[in-house]
Order: structure tokens, then C-alpha cells, then sequence
């Protein structure tokens, strides 16, 4: 009977607890495989930490938020001596084939331990952030965007009765993506992305217009990795047990400098972690349920080194070369878009 490990690494991500449903009930259902969690991302895996699962324990969490296994950003190659720390975990619990449940740092360590362990890993897309190369889609995205638009809306009513400018900054790392799609669902006035430089004279005169025009409110959308306005210093943000940097802040640089060339009253709103937390929407849901039950196909059939990937309307495998060899931007053509309705 073959044994599939699987793990979540990262930040968590609305989707993660479908994905191991997914991959738990077609292993055990349709392929009659084994399936073993592995605690907290690649510290179980390091440290010896795993359990069991069968499909009753992955009964009822196709909807709740986070992972019952756990996640850490603790890595093999960073923290440990690569698959030489895991390899006692993989011997110990038979696991023939691993499912890694990961974004873009915890893909790439999937793929040195695919290589240096001879061990067959499928790759599954994770990030609200949406940045993976080679998936139209991650899932978890949408939730987050679906939070930062209801957040938007809320935002405007009282933005309106106040006379203010919002600024709502929400994450996405060096990508763009929430804010944009956010941006759009939730109709900004401007939106600021890292992919794209933005001049700050030309959101103030979006905004000035708009009061010329007697319009009580301005929203604008800001990706926590935009660079400082001119005139102030980039951020130091401090790192975690890991060495991974916390974001963050740099909308209340661009709220005073609003505030100071408008005269304009501005608020700041930091979305931060409202957006990876809860439960997903029902997208997202089907989204993880598919790549999950992929996943496991995958590993039975001996497949290494792939990813399960949305295109078009699709999950296929792609070479997970292909999805580490590069993070996925906003094209441009997208924000364009999304520009159009800027003021
Ligand atoms: O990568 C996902 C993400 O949510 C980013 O958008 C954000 O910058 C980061 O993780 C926050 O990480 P943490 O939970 O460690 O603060």
C-alpha cells in the first residue's frame, strides 16, 4: 500500500484544510493509500512530528480557515542540513511520495529535496498573495481579495461621512495582485502596486479632482511592498523567529504625504492578517478540493517533481521547475485596467 506524507508550509492560507481533505479522502477512497500528516510544515518533518490521517479526521474542515496540520517558515536548507534532517521522518513513516502544500520559498525547497532525496514531491500552489508562476490561480486568493473588497466597502460609507481619504493597505509581498483585484471590486480612486512605480503628484491630483467635483470620499488601495513616498525613508521591519520580514506600514508614510500636499482629512486601514483568516469562499473551496484530490492522483501515480496547477479550467501537472522559476507579477495590461477607473 503506497504512504503519501503530506504538509502545509508558509503562512497559512484559506483552502489549506480542502486541500488535505482532498488529498486524504481520494487517497484513501479511491486509491487505497495511506496518508500521513506531518506537523507544523518542514519542522515535522525535520523533527519527527506527524500523525495519522484518515478520512475521518478530515471530516468537517472543508470550510474552516488555517490547517489542522499546522505551519511553520522553518526550512531544511535554511534551518537544518536539507534531506539528511528529514530523511529519518520519511524512513520512519514508509512515506513513498510527499505532498508539499506551499508558496514560492517552500516550492523551491520541495524541489532541492526532490533532487537530493530521490524522493517523489508534488507541489500544490498556496498563497493569498498569488504570485506562483505557472497557475492561473492560487487558492486563497480570492478569499483575500473577497475580505478586502467587503473591507473597502465599509470603508467608503464612513470615508463619505467624514469627507476623508482612506488608505487601505493590504499584503501581497512584492506582488500586486490583492490590491488590484480589490482595487477593482471595491471601485478605488487609486491603487498602488510594487510592479508599477506611481508618481505621488498624480494621486493627489486623482483625489484634488475628485473633491473639485464635490465627491465626499477617495479610496485608495495600496500593496504593503510599494515603495515609501518621496521624502520619506523605507521602513525597517522587523524579522521573525525565521528571518522572514514583516511588512507593513508604509501606508501611513503615503497617508501623510496625502495629507500634507491635500489638506485633505486621511485615515489609514491595515487589512493584515483579516485576509488569510477564516473561511474560504466557495471558490477557493472547489479550487483546493481539486488541486488536493490532483495531488493525490499524482503521488500514486509515482509522479515527481510536478505541480498541480489551474489553466484555464483545468488542474494539470506542470514541472515544478517551471513554477519556481520565477514569481508571477500584475501584467501591466491588467493594472491598465484596473486605471481606467482611477478618480
Ligand atoms: O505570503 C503571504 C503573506 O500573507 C504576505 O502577504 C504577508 O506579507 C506575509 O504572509 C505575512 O506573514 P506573517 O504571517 O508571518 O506575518
Amino acid at each position: 500500500m503506497s504512504v503519501i506524507g503530506i504538509l502545509t508550509a508558509g503562512g497559512d492560507c484559506p483552502g489549506l484544510n480542502a486541500v488535505i481533505r482532498g488529498v486524504v479522502t481520494r487517497a484513501t477512497e479511491v486509491h487505497d493509500a495511506e496518508v500521513v500528516g506531518i506537523l507544523n510544515g518542514w519542522e515535522g518533518l525535520m523533527r519527527g512530528e506527524t500523525r495519522p490521517l484518515e478520512r475521518d479526521d478530515v471530516r468537517g474542515i472543508l470550510g474552516r480557515g488555517g490547517t489542522i496540520l499546522g505551519t511553520s517558515r522553518m526550512d531544511p536548507y535554511v534551518h537544518g542540513d536539507g534531506y539528511a534532517s528529514c530523511e529519518p521522518t520519511i524512513r520512519q513513516n514508509g512515506i513513498d511520495s510527499l505532498v508539499v502544500v506551499g508558496g514560492d520559498g517552500t516550492l523551491h525547497s520541495a524541489l532541492r529535496l526532490a533532487d537530493e532525496g530521490n524522493l517523489p514531491i508534488v507541489g500544490v500552489p498556496k498563497t493569498i498573495d498569488n504570485d506562483i508562476n505557472g497557475t492561473d490561480v492560487c487558492f486563497g486568493f480570492d478569499t483575500a481579495v473577497q475580505v478586502a473588497s467587503d473591507a473597502i466597502d465599509r470603508l467608503v460609507t464612513t470615508a463619505e461621512s467624514h469627507n476623508r481619504v482612506m488608505v487601505v493597505e493590504v499584503m501581497g509581498r512584492t506582488k500586486g495582485w490583492i490590491a488590484t483585484y480589490a482595487g477593482i471590486a471595491g471601485g478605488a480612486d487609486a491603487i498602488l502596486i510594487p510592479e508599477v512605480p506611481y508618481d505621488l503628484d498624480d494621486i493627489v491630483d486623482i483625489l484634488k479632482a475628485r473633491h473639485r467635483r464635490g465627491v465626499r470620499y477617495s479610496i485608495v488601495v495600496v500593496a504593503e511592498g510599494v515603495p515609501p513616498p518621496p521624502g520619506y525613508e523605507p521602513l525597517k521591519h522587523r524579522t521573525d523567529a525565521f528571518g522572514f520580514e514583516r511588512l507593513g506600514g508604509v501606508s501611513y508614510q503615503i497617508s501623510d504625504a496625502i495629507e500634507d500636499r491635500t489638506g485633505f482629512e486621511t485615515r489609514v486601514t491595515v487589512l493584515g492578517h483579516i485576509q488569510r483568516g477564516g473561511s474560504p469562499t466557495a471558490f477557493d473551496r472547489v479550487l483546493a478540493t481539486r488541486l488536493g484530490v490532483a495531488a493525490a492522483d499524482y503521488a500514486v501515480e509515482g509522479r515527481s517533481k510536478v505541480m498541480a496547477a489551474l489553466r484555464g479550467d483545468e488542474i494539470v501537472p506542470i514541472p515544478l521547475e517551471e513554477a519556481c522559476a520565477e514569481t508571477r507579477g500584475v501584467p501591466f495590461d491588467r493594472y491598465e485596467a484596473a486605471r481606467t477607473f482611477f478618480g
